[in-house]
C-alpha cells in the first residue's frame, strides 16, 4: 500500500468515528518558544489537551503533523529513524479513554478493509508498569488482552512507558505497539527476548497511544488534569514500512527515490552516507518550504547544520558535482497532491539550497583536506584544528564530531569551546580598538574599495579555483584594479557568479575586524597571503565574517570599513589579460 493511501485510510477510518480532521500545522511552533519545530502531533494541541476548548468545538481530532526531531541526529542512517516525519495522530479531549483508543489502534493496525491489515501475530505490546505517580496499567493490559495473547503484552517502566512533551505540560502512561519486521515471524517472546529484539530493530515501535490524565511542572508529576485525554502517535514513515514489507524506512515510497537518486550520482557504495543525504535533503525542503532559512542562530542554525553535512557526505560518496538542490524536485515529487503544497515553493526552496551550498563547497575543499591530514597523521582533533575548521571552513562543531566518531579519532571538544569563547572575547576587543596608521589613503571611498578587494580575491577562488592568488593591485578614488593569476579569460558566467557573491558578502553586512597575529598562527588559521620575511613575527590579519559566516581572512596593513554593509553594490566592468598567466579586474563601487 502506498503511503499516500496509507494517510488517507488513517484520516479516514478515524473520521468515520467521529473525529475532526484538522490540517497540520507548520513545523515552526506557533507561541511556543520552548521548542525550535513542532516535534509531536501534540504539540500544538497543548492548550486543549490543558483543558481548553479547541477551536472547532470538537472534543475528537485527527491529523498528519509534519515534525522535525533532531535530537536523534547521530542515529540517522539505521534503519528507522528520520530528522522529519508525518506523525499521524488521534485525540480525545476528555472523550474517549482507553477502550476505545486500544480498540481503534488495533483495528486500523490489522483490518483489511479500512485499515493496514497487518498481520496481529507479528505485533507486541508494551504497557506501563507503574511507579510513585500512577499506578500499573492493568486497564490497558486488561484491553489488549481481548487482542493479542496476554504473553505478547510486556510491563515496562516510566523510561519508556510515560510519555510527555518535556518537563511541563500533559503527560501519562502509555502503550506502544511494535511489529516484527524480520518478517520471519518472531513469535511468541520471553521479555528478555523481546527487549534483546527491540534493542536489535527486530521489532520497532509504530504507534503510541497515551493516556494523559496527568499534567508535570518543572519535571515533577504533579496531580491530574481535569479531563482525561487520549494523544497517540504514529510515524507515517515507520507505519508506510511495515505495510510495504520492508525492514527500514529508506525502501519505503517515502525515501527510495531520494536515496535511488543519489545512487545513481554516487561513486562510493555507503548507504549509510546515501540515507543521510536523502533525510537530511526530506527535512531541509521541508523547513524551508515553511520559512526557514540558514543562519547561525536556532532554526536556521538546524536548518544550516543539516545542509552542510549533507554536502559533506554527498561529496564523500563522490557525488561532488552534482547540486544538492538537484535532490529538492525529487523530494517534491513524493509529496505531490498532498496538502503540503511544496511545489509551489520549489523555486524558493532551489535557490536557498543552492546559496547556502556555494558558501559552503568552497570551505569543504580545504576544510577536507585538512581533516584527512588530521585523520592520517594525527589521529586527534585538537582544538586548534577544530577551531580552524568551524570559524574558517565553517563545518559545524558537530559535523567535526561526527567525522572523528566514523574514524574512532577524538576531539578536544573542551579545548574548542575555550577556544570560541576566547575568540568571541577578542572580536569583542577588537571591534572596539580604534585603526591606526595604515596606507597614505585612508580616503572612505578607497577603504571601501580595500575591502571589496578582499571580497573579490575570496570570490575568485571560489569561483575560478585556489590556483587564484592576488598579483597586484591599486586603488584610485573612482574605480580598484585586481591583477591576479589565472590562465584563461573569464567567461561571462563567470564574471556574472562572482560580482553575485561579492554582492551577496556585501548584502550578508559581513562585520571586518582585524588581530594581530603571530606570523604561524596566521599560516596555521589560512590567512591568505605572502608570507614573506618582511611581515616581521607578528602580522595583521584581516578577517571578513564572524563564525559560521566567516568568508576571507588576508595578511593586510588596512584600512577598512567596519562592515561589509558599507561598500554599496560592486560591478566588474573589465576582465582582460596582463601577461601570461594573470588577468586584471577593474571594478567599481555604486
Ligand atoms: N505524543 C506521543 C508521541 O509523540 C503520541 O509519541
Amino acid at each position: 500500500m502506498q503511503s499516500h493511501e496509507i494517510r488517507r485510510r488513517f484520516l479516514t477510518f478515524f473520521e468515520k468515528r467521529g473525529h475532526t480532521l484538522i490540517p497540520s500545522a507548520s513545523l515552526i511552533p506557533e507561541n511556543d518558544p520552548s521548542v525550535l519545530f513542532n516535534t509531536a502531533g501534540m504539540q500544538p494541541l497543548v492548550p486543549y489537551l490543558l483543558g481548553e476548548t479547541h477551536p472547532s468545538g470538537a472534543a475528537r481530532l485527527v491529523n498528519a503533523q509534519k515534525c522535525v526531531r533532531t535530537v536523534d541526529i547521530d542515529e540517522i542512517g539505521d534503519n528507522t529513524h528520520a530528522t522529519f516525519f508525518e506523525m499521524l495522530g488521534n485525540w480525545s479531549l476528555g472523550d474517549y479513554f482507553k477502550e476505545d483508543a486500544i480498540k481503534w489502534s488495533f483495528e486500523f493496525l490489522t483490518d483489511q478493509n479500512e485499515g493496514l491489515g497487518l498481520d496481529p501475530n507479528r505485533l507486541y505490546v508494551t504497557v506501563f508498569e507503574g511507579d510513585e505517580n500512577a499506578p500499573r496499567d492493568n486497564e490497558a493490559f486488561e484491553i489488549w488482552k481481548k487482542y493479542i495473547p496476554e504473553h505478547r503484552i510486556y510491563f515496562m517502566s516510566a523510561k519508556s512507558n510515560w510519555w510527555s512533551p518535556g518537563d511541563n505540560g500533559p503527560c501519562g502512561p502509555d502503550s506502544e505497539m511494535f511489529y516484527d519486521v524480520t518478517y520471519e515471524g518472531l513469535g511468541d517472546l520471553t521479555p528478555e527476548a523481546y527487549r534483546k529484539a527491540d534493542d536489535e530493530q527486530k521489532v520497532v515501535e509504530i504507534w503510541n497511544d497515551v493516556f494523559m490524565e496527568y499534567e508535570k511542572k518543572d519535571g515533577k508529576v504533579i496531580g491530574k488534569l481535569s479531563k482525561k485525554n487520549v494523544d497517540t502517535g504514529s510515524g507515517l514513515e515507520r507505519i508506510t514500512m511495515v505495510s510495504q514489507g520492508v525492514n527500514n524506512i529508506y525502501d519505503t515510497d517515502l525515501l527510495k527515490p531520494i536515496v535511488e537518486k543519489i545512487k545513481n550520482y554516487s561513486k562510493v557504495a555507503d548507504p549509510k552516507a546515501m540515507r543521510i543525504v536523502a533525510d537530511h535533503m526530506r527535512t531541509a525542503t521541508f523547513m524551508i518550504a515553511d520559512g526557514v532559512l540558514p543562519s547561525n542562530t536556532d532554526r536556521g542554525y538546524v536548518l544550516r547544520r543539516l545542509l552542510r553535512r549533507a554536502r559533506y557526505y554527498y561529496d564523500s560518496i563522490g557525488a561532488i558535482d552534482e547540486a544538492l538542490g538537484g535532490l529538492v524536485s525529487t523530494v517534491v515529487s513524493i509529496y505531490k497532491g498532498t496538502d503540503y503544497g511544496l511545489e509551489r515553493k520549489l523555486f524558493h526552496i532551489d535557490s536557498v539550497v543552492n546559496e547556502e551550498e556555494k558558501t559552503f563547497s568552497a570551505h569543504l575543499v580545504f576544510g577536507k583536506k585538512l581533516l584527512e591530514k588530521m585523520i592520517k597523521e594525527e589521529g586527534s582533533i585538537s582544538a586548534e584544528n577544530a577551531f580552524l575548521l568551524y570559524s574558517t571552513y565553517g563545518f559545524p562543531f558537530e559535523l567535526i564530531t561526527d567525522i572523528a566518531k566514523e574514524n574512532n579519532i577524538s576531539v578536544d571538544t573542551e579545548g574548542f569551546l575555550e577556544k570560541k569563547k576566547a575568540h568571541q572575547e577578542i572580536s569583542r576587543a577588537g571591534s572596539e580598538k580604534k585603526f591606526k596608521g595604515g596606507l597614505a589613503d585612508t580616503s572612505e571611498i578607497s577603504t571601501r574599495y580595500h575591502t571589496a578587494t578582499h571580497l573579490l580575491h575570496k570570490a575568485l577562488r571560489t569561483v575560478l579555483g585556489v590556483h587564484v592568488f592576488q598579483k597586484g593591485s591599486n586603488i584610485t578614488a573612482e574605480r580598484m584594479r585586481f591583477d591576479f593569476s589565472h590562465g584563461e579569460k573569464m567567461t561571462d558566467e563567470q564574471k556574472k557568479m562572482t560580482e553575485d557573491l561579492v554582492n551577496e558578502k556585501i548584502n550578508e553586512a559581513l562585520p571586518v575586524r582585524y588581530d594581530d597575529l603571530p606570523i604561524e598562527e596566521a599560516k596555521k588559521m589560512g590567512a591568505m597571503g605572502l608570507f614573506g620575511d618582511k611581515y616581521g613575527d607578528v602580522v595583521r590579519v584581516y578577517t571578513i565574517g564572524e563564525g559560521d559566516q566567516k568568508w576571507s581572512m588576508e595578511l593586510c596593513g588596512g584600512p577598512h570599513v567596519k562592515n561589509t554593509s558599507e561598500l554599496g553594490h560592486f560591478k566588474i566592468v573589465k576582465e582582460e589579460a596582463v601577461s601570461a598567466g594573470v588577468r586584471r579586474i577593474k571594478a567599481i563601487l555604486e
